[in-house]
């Protein structure tokens, strides 16, 4: 393993920390993000490159326009980082990657060029699982969470409650059994002629809603357990919106501003009954909510005061690592990296990946 290893004498034990500087890479959906990350000073440098562009038109993401797209940008933006940290093009220790779950042809991309790196910089390579990505966003942060802890994943692909005991030991609590929260936003949006992505337009126009003129359902919130639906909530408000078209041609902005805080409330409300759920049942005290979703400022709003109740505190990263970046997979990957762990000599990428088949770290660089 290259990298530096320092002695440091921290509270009277001596304590050996290995010193990396990691490339992050994240390619599997459709922004390209790029990051240098240093275990000792944190992010150096990072760049991002949204495709929102490119698939607005379509309504959707073009798994093939957004490969090409990635191909276009990962180099650009790899000289970007290095430049803006002042670095040499490769003066880094390891390559993290996005290696899934996500589009295949879109992870080839970021995977074939972090191995194709590493063999030229003569440095290991690991490949980051997304959603480990974003489960440990918020340990940039300040002020950074600790295990173990409750965390709620919700992006445009997952939502999910997962009981982190400790960095890679992750247990599913439950999950959503159809659309994930995003992906609902994102279609509802769709539903109301609003452009892609979705959820953050819903939230924006959710704030000149009327709240007490549609009441949307909580899905699954009187059945014991921990999993969620989010399509039935999706129907309520496809039906709320045809009721209207059948009184005039279009919707007008009041309309779709009504039905988005309806909705947005609808979703929140439910996802903040399961994490009070998910807090009570593991009697753990600390919520870490992470994923596209967890930028919503009414969803963090409502943490905060369930969490409050329950004396329990809650976290989240700032709304630029909420999204896709490539900060959180190069964390995310330098803790493995710095833990011993890299890849074989397989090139293998994972479009459907569970987390809990990840395995756990155990950190060999730190002995008292
Ligand atoms: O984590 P992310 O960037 O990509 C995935 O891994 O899926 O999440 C994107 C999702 C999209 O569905 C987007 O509409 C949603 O997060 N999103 C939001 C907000 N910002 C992003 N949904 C609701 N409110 C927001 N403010
Ligand atoms: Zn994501």
């Amino acid at each position: 393993m290259k990298g530096k290893i320092r002695g440091y004498l921290i509270k009277k034990h001596y304590l050996l920390v290995l010193l990396m500087r990691v490339l992050g890479i994240e390619t599997s959906c459709d922004e390209t993000g790029v990051a240098i990350y240093d275990t000792q000073q944190g992010i150096l440098s990072e760049a991002l490159y949204s495709q929102v562009d490119v698939h607005a038109e379509y309504g959707g993401v073009v798994p093939e326009l957004a490969s090409r797209d990635h191909i276009r940008k990962l180099v650009p933006l790899m000289r970007e980082v290095f430049t803006k940290a002042g670095l040499a093009y490769g003066d880094v220790d390891g390559v993290a990657y996005t290696a899934g779950p996500g589009l295949i042809g879109a992870l080839m991309v970021g995977a074939a060029t972090g191995r194709a790196l590493g063999m030229a910089w003569d440095i290991p390579t690991i490949g980051v699982h997304h959603m480990e990505g974003h489960l440990l966003a918020p340990m940039l942060e300040d002020e950074a969470p600790k295990p173990p802890f409750v965390a709620l994943l919700v992006s445009g692909g997952h939502t999910q409650l997962v009981h982190v005991r400790s960095l890679g030991d992750y247990e599913l609590l439950g999950e959503s059994l159809d659309d994930a929260a995003g992906e609902a936003f994102d279609k509802v949006a769709k539903m109301m002629d609003l452009d892609y992505p979705g959820g953050p337009l819903v939230a924006k126009m959710a704030l000149q809603g009327d709240a007490t003129r549609f009441k949307f359902p909580r899905p699954m919130v009187d059945r014991p357990g921990l999993d969620m639906s989010f399509s039935g909530l999706k129907t309520a408000a496809l039906y709320a919106i045809q009721d209207i078209k059948k009184k005039q041609d279009e919707l007008t902005q009041q309309d779709k501003a009504d039905i988005a805080v309806a909705f947005q409330q609808a979703v929140v409300d439910t996802l903040a009954i399961k994490c009070r759920r998910a807090l009570q049942q593991t009697q753990l005290s600390t919520l870490v909510m992470a994923g596209g979703v967890s930028a919503n400022l009414s969803l963090r709003e409502k943490l905060a005061a369930e969490t409050a109740k329950l004396r329990a505190k809650v976290y989240y990263p700032r709304p630029e690592y909420c999204t896709d970046n490539g900060a959180m997979i190069a964390y995310a990957g330098a803790q493995r990296l710095a833990a011993g762990q890299m890849d074989d000599l397989t090139l293998k990428v994972k479009p459907r990946w569970p987390l809990n088949e990840l395995p756990a770290v155990k950190p060999q660089n730190q002995h008292e």
